[in-house]
């Protein structure tokens, strides 16, 4: 017999799958409008269910952000695979294992690293990691070490470089929508200027890939970008709230907890960091995590949310009975699916289904 969410277990991670479905698509059409291939990054999520929609609506295969979600996503028939991570230097023979099943791209921003994949004598996708003002990882644009990482990568035998990448997790600081566009624009003239240079150079630049969920929800013209790798956007979060990405409406996944301990001025629920993550969100010391007033109006309480973590306990702003039920609405999806198992898939509040969440590194 189905569960009815009054008297499913908590904390239980719902996922609204009407909400999921609409942001595909609403990101699948925009890439077509833009001109731009569209590679979902699925370590927000890890769940073969969630990918099957994604790649549904688009076919240019897939980012993921470790190896192991790159087998579990193989397994599942997903035969073209961006690991959009600094190669990992122990992990050699895992790279030769999977890319002899699969197309398997890696990508690099070192001499090391880039020789290491050559000493490795295999066919293998190879992209040049560029620093588009994240500050992360990715070689300085402008540097002469992107032009000779690239020529070097473009003529070592058997590796296909495929372009340059970038990630733009600056656009998670911006203060504002506008200043959200602004680093999305930055991105995109960062990156083709970058390919113009090194095409100047005599490197020929395959394609340009780029993105993060601000920046291609806040973007406007993609000329010059072959291909985009949001992933956050197939549920969105408080964070993407604040920063103007989406609405709370749109929003698909929430934690349903039960309150468990109550006092004159706080309660506490059964929601700690193992259910929500830790994750400080867009304003830390705001929230950790924001309660329903009235879920199916989209409406966040004005003054009941998540004050304190520990590792089981979820500490509330105000007082509320035990036994209370709320739902939850997390800083940063990614982090509080990592949490857990499996989703509780619902459409409304109609229970339908439970998704696994492949959550081993
Ligand atoms: C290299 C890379 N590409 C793409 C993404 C997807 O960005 P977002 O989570 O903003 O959708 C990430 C996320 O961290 C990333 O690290």
């Amino acid at each position: 017999m189905s569960p009815d969410l009054a008297s499913l277990p908590t904390p239980a991670l719902l996922l609204d799958l009407d909400k999921a479905e609409t942001n595909i698509e609403a990101m699948a059409a925009k890439a077509e409008r833009l001109g731009v291939r569209l590679r979902p990054h699925l370590k927000t999520h890890k769940c073969a269910e969630v990918a099957a929609l994604q790649l549904a609506r688009s076919s240019a295969g897939a980012t993921v952000a470790t190896l192991e979600e790159a087998r579990f996503f193989a397994a599942h028939g997903i035969d073209d695979l961006t690991w959009a991570f600094p190669v990992v230097l122990s992990r050699l023979d895992e790279i030769a294992e999977l890319a002899a099943r699969v197309t398997l791209r890696l990508v690099v921003d070192s001499p090391e690293a880039l020789a290491a994949l050559g000493s490795l004598g295999l066919p293998l996708h190879v992209w040049l990691k560029i620093d588009c003002g994240y500050h992360r990882a990715g070689v300085d644009p402008e540097s002469a070490a992107a032009v000779e990482l690239a020529s070097r990568l473009a003529a070592t035998p058997k590796l296909t470089f495929d372009g340059i990448l970038s990630h733009s997790g600056h656009a998670y600081d911006a203060s504002s929508p506008e200043i959200t566009r602004r680093i999305a624009a930055q991105e995109r003239d960062v990156m083709v200027a970058c390919a113009g240079r090194l095409r100047a150079a005599g490197v020929e630049v395959p394609a340009i890939s780029i993105g993060s969920t601000p920046a291609m929800t806040a973007v406007t013209d993609l000329t010059g970008i072959d291909e985009v790798r949001p992933g956050n956007y197939v549920f969105f979060d408080y964070t993407q709230v604040q920063l103007g990405s989406c609405r709370v409406a749109d929003c698909a996944v929430t934690v349903l907890a039960s309150v468990v301990s109550s006092c004159p001025d706080h309660a506490v629920t059964d929601a700690g960091a193992l259910a929500l993550s830790k994750d400080p969100g867009h304003e830390p010391g705001r929230t950790l995590g924001e309660v329903f007033e009235d879920y199916g109006a989209a409406r966040l309480s004005a003054d009941l949310r998540v004050t304190v973590l520990s590792q089981e306990h979820g500490k509330l702003s105000l007082s509320r009975p035990v036994g209370e039920r709320l739902r939850i609405l997390p800083n940063h999806s990614c982090l509080t699916v990592a949490q857990f198992d499996h989703y509780e898939v619902v459409r409304g509040e109609r229970w339908i289904d439970r998704w696994s969440i492949h959550r081993v590194r």
